[in-house]
Parts: C-alpha cells; sequence; structure tokens
C-alpha cells in the first residue's frame, strides 16, 4: 500500500511545509503546523479540458464581455450596497468576516430574504445551526419569504450539488469554517480544509450567475482562519465590526475587486435585525445637548465619508502609582502622544492625572485629524471648560505642538455645516499662514491657538 501523502500547513498563514517543525518558516509562529492528508482530487473534478477538447478557446473579444456593472443585484439595503460597490456580483465570491457573535448570520440572512423578496432566490447553506433555528431568527426579522431556501449540511459536496441546482441569485453558505471535503482529512476550519470550501466554491460562483457569500469567523487573533490563502481566492472581503454589547456595526471592505475599499456601511443591530441608521453621519454624536467639558466632536473620514463623532475625556486625580490611560477607538499611543504635547507646548500637565479616552457609538478611529479633538477633549476635562458651541474640529498634531490640516477639509466643513456646525477648527496647509478661510473654515497655527479659540472662556 503507498504511503499516505500528507503535508503540514501552517494554521495561521497557509504555508505547506513537507516535514514538521515547531515554527511556521514563512510567518514565524509557533506550534501552528498540522499535518493534513492530501488526497488527489479525482481528474473528472478538474475538467477544464472540456472546453479545450471541444476546441473551444479562451480568448474573446473585449466589446462582447458584458460588464459586472450591468447587472448587480441590489442586496436590499443602501449601505451593504454602498460598501459591495452596488450590489452582488453575479458570478462572484465574497467572504464576509467578523467576531462571533456579532451578527454575520442575522445580516446574511436578512440579505437573502431582501433577494428572494425583490424577485431573485436564495439559498442559505448552514452548517452552523438548524434550519429550525434559521427559521426561528427568520421570524424575528422578517426573513420567512417565498424564495429563500435553506439547506443544512456541513458537506462540501452537498452545499455545491444545491447551490448548482438551485442556481440562486444569493448563496449564503455559513460558515466557511463548518463545511468539510472528505478529499482532505484535517477538521473542520482547518486552513487545508478551509481553503479547499472556498477554491471549490468559487468554481462554482464563476461557473454560474450566483453570488456565493462566504461567513467567516474571526480567531482571537483577528484574522479569518487562513486569511492570505482565502482572500486571494474571493473577489471581496468584507467585515462586519463592532463592539459586541454596544449596537453599532460598521461594514468595511478590506478587498473589493468591484468597489472602492473606501466605503464604509453603517448599521445598527436592534431587535428585529440590522437596520439602516437615519443619518449616519449624525450617528455618532451622543447628544444634542450644549457642549460639556471633555466633550469634542470631528469630523472624520470613513473612506470617502465624513461622520461626526464625538471624542470624550475624563482626566481625573491619580490615586497611586503610574496614572492610567485607557481608551476606547483610539490608539492610547496616540493619547501618550498627545499628552506629551499639551504639557510641552499649552502648559497643560496630566502627569498627575488618570485619562480616559473614548469615541462615543462604538467608532473605531485611526485617522491623524482625530488628534485635535482629542487634544481638545483632553484639555477641556482638565481645565473644566466646554468647547464653544458649535464647533468641530479636525487637525494632526505634530510633536513639535504645531498643527496640519486635516486632509480634505473644506470637505469637512461642508459635512458640518449640514449638521448644523458654525466653524471647524484646523490647522495650516503646507507654506500657509493663520488666516481665517472661507466658510467656516477656522485655521490654527499650534495646538495653543487652537485651544484658544476653541475652548469656552
Ligand atoms: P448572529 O447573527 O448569530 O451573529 P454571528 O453569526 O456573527 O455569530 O447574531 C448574534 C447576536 O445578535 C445575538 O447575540 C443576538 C443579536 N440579535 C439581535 O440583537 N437582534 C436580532 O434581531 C437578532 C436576530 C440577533
Ligand atoms: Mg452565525
Amino acid at each position: 500500500m503507498p504511503a499516505v501523502k500528507t503535508v503540514y500547513l501552517c494554521q495561521q498563514c497557509g504555508a505547506s511545509s513537507p516535514k514538521w517543525a515547531g515554527q511556521c518558516a514563512a510567518c514565524g509562529a509557533w506550534n501552528t503546523l498540522v499535518e493534513t492528508v492530501a488526497a488527489p482530487r479525482p481528474a473528472a473534478g478538474r475538467a477544464p479540458s472540456a472546453r479545450a477538447m471541444a476546441g473551444l478557446s479562451a480568448v474573446t473579444p473585449i466589446a462582447s464581455v458584458t460588464s459586472a456593472e450591468a447587472e448587480r443585484t441590489s442586496s436590499g439595503i443602501g449601505e451593504v450596497d454602498r460598501v459591495l460597490g452596488g450590489g452582488f456580483v453575479p458570478g462572484s465570491i465574497i467572504l464576509i468576516g467578523g467576531d462571533p457573535g456579532i451578527g454575520k448570520s442575522t445580516l446574511l440572512l436578512q440579505l437573502a430574504a431582501r433577494v428572494a423578496t425583490a424577485g431573485g432566490t436564495a439559498l442559505y447553506i448552514t452548517g452552523e445551526e438548524s434550519t429550525a433555528q434559521i427559521r426561528g431568527r427568520a421570524e424575528r426579522i422578517g426573513a420567512v419569504v417565498d424564495g429563500l431556501n435553506l439547506a443544512a449540511t456541513t458537506e462540501l459536496e452537498t452545499a455545491l450539488a444545491a447551490i448548482e441546482s438551485a442556481a440562486p441569485a444569493l448563496a449564503v453558505v455559513d460558515s466557511v469554517q463548518t463545511l468539510t471535503s472528505p478529499e482532505l482529512s484535517g477538521p473542520a476550519g482547518s486552513v487545508g480544509q478551509v481553503r479547499e470550501v472556498a477554491a471549490r466554491l468559487a468554481e462554482v460562483a464563476k461557473a454560474g450567475r450566483t453570488c456565493v457569500a462566504l461567513v467567516g469567523h474571526v480567531t482571537k487573533e483577528g484574522t479569518v482562519a487562513g486569511p492570505r490563502t482565502l482572500e486571494h481566492l474571493v473577489d471581496a472581503v468584507i467585515y462586519l465590526e463592532g463592539e459586541r454589547l454596544g449596537s453599532t456595526r460598521l461594514l468595511r471592505a478590506a478587498k473589493n475587486r468591484f468597489g472602492s475599499t473606501d466605503e464604509v456601511g453603517v448599521l445598527e443591530m436592534r431587535g428585529d435585525g440590522l437596520a439602516e441608521v437615519d443619518d449616519a453621519s449624525r450617528f455618532f454624536l451622543e447628544s444634542e445637548e450644549a457642549p460639556t467639558a471633555g466633550s469634542a466632536i470631528t469630523i472624520a473620514l470613513e473612506g470617502t465619508r465624513p461622520l461626526a463623532v464625538e471624542i470624550q475625556a475624563l482626566s481625573a486625580l491619580a490615586s497611586y502609582g503610574s496614572p492610567r490611560r485607557a481608551t476606547t477607538g483610539i490608539d492610547t499611543n496616540r493619547v501618550h502622544m498627545l499628552v506629551a504635547v499639551l504639557a510641552r507646548h499649552a502648559g497643560l500637565n496630566l502627569s498627575g492625572h488618570d485619562v480616559y479616552v473614548n469615541v462615543a457609538g462604538g467608532l473605531r478611529i485611526d485617522e491623524p485629524a482625530a488628534d485635535l479633538a482629542i487634544a481638545v477633549a483632553l484639555a477641556s476635562s482638565l481645565r473644566e471648560r466646554p468647547v464653544q458651541l458649535g464647533t468641530v474640529l479636525a487637525g494632526e498634531v505634530a510633536l513639535s505642538g504645531r498643527l496640519r490640516a486635516a486632509v480634505r477639509a473644506e470637505r469637512r466643513m461642508l459635512e458640518a455645516s449640514r449638521l448644523g456646525f458654525d466653524r471647524l477648527v484646523t490647522g495650516t496647509m503646507r507654506g500657509e499662514g493663520a488666516a481665517p478661510r472661507a466658510g467656516g473654515l477656522v485655521v490654527a497655527r499650534d495646538i495653543r491657538e487652537a485651544l484658544e479659540a476653541t475652548l469656552e472662556r
């Protein structure tokens, strides 16, 4: 009997190695290599040569090819369409990743129901829950509709056959980690299996007009199992994010062959599923009341989309030891840096204070233009002086204390006025002096000037 051929697959990066090793040679992770039996795939399964045998050429004049743009299937939720780039593309495969419990199954079931209601058919393949459980959720979110079919299976072959025979407009596979191929001996969810499952589903998607949506759980390390191997197999990777206890959910594209990766969708988890919010830009403002000390509003750009976001800071005398710096929604190192800049260039000493900084509404902000609002919120809390009514901030703070204008400051100002703010305090552009600009833009040269222009007396 021939020896069984095995390879060792890194569960983190998907690299294969013929021998076991404690550390993956490709990504350096420890104890991630898992032995996987690689059975040769039956030749028939790989029969792309049918076309070749029939003498057909793979070459087509570009003018006779229909563009994917022309025929998207709307997901039925505007915020989702925005992130997809206009809707589901027939014959494509996308991956929806996110933490367990964040709402992936809920969202996909809603989308499947909307596609079915709009006249397409949808197939929801579940490897995690029973059809009865899915039906229970569907009742809660109004997804019991004609044209939506369920299949409960953990076998890849069964899932493939179901998609091929039903040829739905949308097929959801929940989740990619629960299906297994009998051709591989690795357990469900291992890199080898996940890759094989995705590759085979991609083949089926591309062969027909179904858009296959794979649900993928994100591991503790923040990656969908074997992310690098999955990402190139799929057309789009979209993450559903949010604080589990909060209700805000953001959809973000990490890769999108059919659209921009700059768009973000804002959704809210309600009792009847995920819903679009009325005015996403206003959504992250905690209150409409008069400003309080420790709160500053910035207009963040999520991709091309301006969102008004409240930054909340609290400084309190530290009781003992080194003071705490805790943040939610922004990088703690950025806060350390801004605390140092405030001490050095604005005479605000926070070294004896605990400092807490929050982004309201569960949003995460990475852009440097949020610096100014964070610094102002900190100063406002320490001095117990609120930010002047009608003022928002967007600018980058340098270590020298100088302020740089936020990119696309005019676009942000436009949004600020739409939301009822009178002025946006920002920094200087390269080579520009501190002259007030049109339309409510106020330019400050450094952090001290910005505080003077911003805080109430
Ligand atoms: P789920 O879609 O099962 O998450 P995932 O598939 O990403 O693991 O959703 C899990 C949470 O969502 C669950 O804790 C309950 C909550 N939820 C709502 O708040 N409203 C709803 O209408 C539904 C269906 C779920
Ligand atoms: Mg789920």
